[in-house]
């Protein structure tokens, strides 16, 4: 094997230890200062918001190296595809997206094509890339993201293929710059990685060991976000309750919550909550904060306890009741939404039910369901699995009418009530309609004069979907 390749192994990125990661502090080398001067850059983004604050990131790198970013692929002198492995149909379609970007390496043979994010990590994808996609020029890791700059570099000094992926358990870097997509509502990661190992799930092995950002530098991006107008921030980790526990400080996800809420950003989110560690200094934080928003995301994936142990969820069907029930009791007004995987190896006709009597008894505003996908590496893709693919797919239309079933009934609480919406522009299928998100989470669909993004403004609900709500902007000095 070439020495310019450094590929993705699984077996190590299963390792953790327990040591406290190291923090760097990124600064970009002079050399590649200029590299991207009157060159342009294109980025698709696949995956979670974990992945759209990378494809930020790295859009902060080229802007540093000079490079500008531009809106057709056509134009572009360098593709960079932030990929998702979470699931099996996520992988073929960026495949297939790399397979069509074959025609535009022809046309212009100085086309740099690169490909990161979650699927960059897994061995297999890799070989297969390396193998059958002669046109990507740049394999580069979920932990090599900084890595960027030197790689494109070699790329036009070289002309070859380079291949960066470390697998190992990752640090924390800071100072890297950034180029955020939304003037209104950013991104902020307070942890990286995931050491819960759900045994269908793999992130573990993507996105290396759980490492917290330090308190300080968390504050100082949302102060910094503050002072730039921004009127939202999503709190970043794949379990932001673990938020922490890898410094070990005695500072928690909870204390953290207060923490940012003292900075007077308008609008605080945060995800995801997973059941395991969701303490009651959290609840008391996002009880007692109103600009934390009134919406739970808390993922039960499986309403059958065997089903729960296999997947390595760590609580029991009554044990994620007893949370659910408790932070409906204490949150009173929150919106609630869940993630559900069907068919995990084996899952029998009464574990579906049993998922299908938790919709009941939770009675979300939404869940993200999906059919269950087996990942090369995890524990569960070794189960055996003799559900058919039919069978799968009609439990997954019957859960999906469940959970519309309940969207719309949540929501029709709304029905001539004021909301609070903060503005993310003009809808996407009407133009003279705008949409953005209550402090519920719901997405509103309303008409109005003088509204800009980023406004917080209050609309009356005059019309209630299954998972939108329509209706008309009123002004401040009407009621
Ligand atoms: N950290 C989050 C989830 C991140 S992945 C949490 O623990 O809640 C987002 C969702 O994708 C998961 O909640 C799960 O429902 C789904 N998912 C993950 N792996 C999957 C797989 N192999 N097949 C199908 N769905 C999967
Ligand atoms: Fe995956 Fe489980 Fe970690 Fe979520 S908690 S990222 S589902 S391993
Ligand atoms: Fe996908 Fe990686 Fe996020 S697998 S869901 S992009 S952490």
């Amino acid at each position: 094997m070439k020495k310019d390749y450094i590929l993705p192994s699984l077996n190590e990125a299963r390792k953790r230890n327990k040591e406290v990661s190291d923090k760097l502090s990124f600064s970009l080398d002079n050399r590649y200062r200029t590299l991207g001067e009157g060159k342009k850059y294109f980025i698709i983004t696949h995956g979670c918001q974990a992945n759209q604050r990378d494809s930020e990131t790295m859009a902060g790198l080229l802007d540093q190296m000079g490079y500008q970013m531009c809106d057709d692929e056509k134009d572009a002198d360098v593709i960079l595809i932030n990929t998702c492995a979470v699931r099996q149909n996520a992988e073929e379609k960026v495949l297939g997206e790399v397979g069509a970007l074959k025609r535009l390496k022809k046309e212009n043979p100085d086309l740099i094509i690169g490909i990161g994010g979650c699927m960059a990590q897994e061995e297999e994808t890799v070989r297969t890339i390396m193998e059958k996609y002669r046109q990507v020029d740049i394999i580069f890791g979920t932990h090599n993201i900084t890595s960027l700059p030197k790689l494109l570099y070699d790329v036009c000094m070289t002309k070859e293929r380079k291949i960066e992926v470390f697998s190992k358990m990752g640090e924390i870097v800071e100072s890297v710059p950034v180029t955020r997509f939304m003037s209104h509502k950013a991104w902020v990661n307070i942890m990286y990685g995931c050491d819960k190992f759900c045994s269908y799930c793999i992130v573990p092995y993507t996105r290396g060991k759980e490492r917290s950002r330090y308190r300080e530098d968390i504050i100082y991006e949302v102060n910094e976000l503050v002072a730039q107008g921004y009127k939202e921030v999503c709190l970043l980790g794949q379990n932001v309750n673990a938020y922490g526990k890898d410094l070990k400080i005695d500072y928690t996800f909870g204390n953290l919550l207060n923490d940012v809420a003292r900075t007077g950003i308008q609008r605080i989110r945060f995800m995801t909550s997973h059941p395991w560690d969701f303490d009651d200094t959290m609840i008391k934080a996002i009880r007692n904060n109103p600009n934390i928003m009134p919406y739970i995301h808390l993922p039960i994936q499986s309403g059958n306890t065997q089903i729960l142990k296999k997947m390595n969820r760590r609580y029991s069907r009554e044990e994620y009741f007893e949370l659910f029930d408790k932070l409906k009791a204490q949150l009173p007004g929150f919106a609630f939404t869940t993630d559900i995987i069907v068919g995990f190896p084996n899952e029998s006709d009464e574990a579906f039910e049993d998922t299908l009597s938790a919709v009941d008894h939770c009675r979300y505003d939404n869940a993200f369901t999906f059919i269950y996908s087996a990942r090369e590496g995890t524990p569960a893709a070794k189960m055996e699995d003799t559900t058919d693919r039919k069978t799968k797919e009609e439990r997954l239309q019957r859960l999906n009418e469940k959970v519309a079933y309940y969207a719309n009934l949540n929501n029709q609480k709304f029905k001539d009530q004021i909301v609070e919406v903060l503005v993310d522009g003009l809808s996407k299928r009407n133009s003279k309609v705008y949409s953005g998100y209550s402090r519920e989470n719901k997405l509103v669909n309303f008409t109005g004069e003088d509204i800009k993004t980023g406004d917080i403004v209050k609309v009356r609900i005059n019309e209630v979907m299954s998972f939108s709500l329509n209706g008309e902007a009123i002004r401040e000095d009407s009621h």
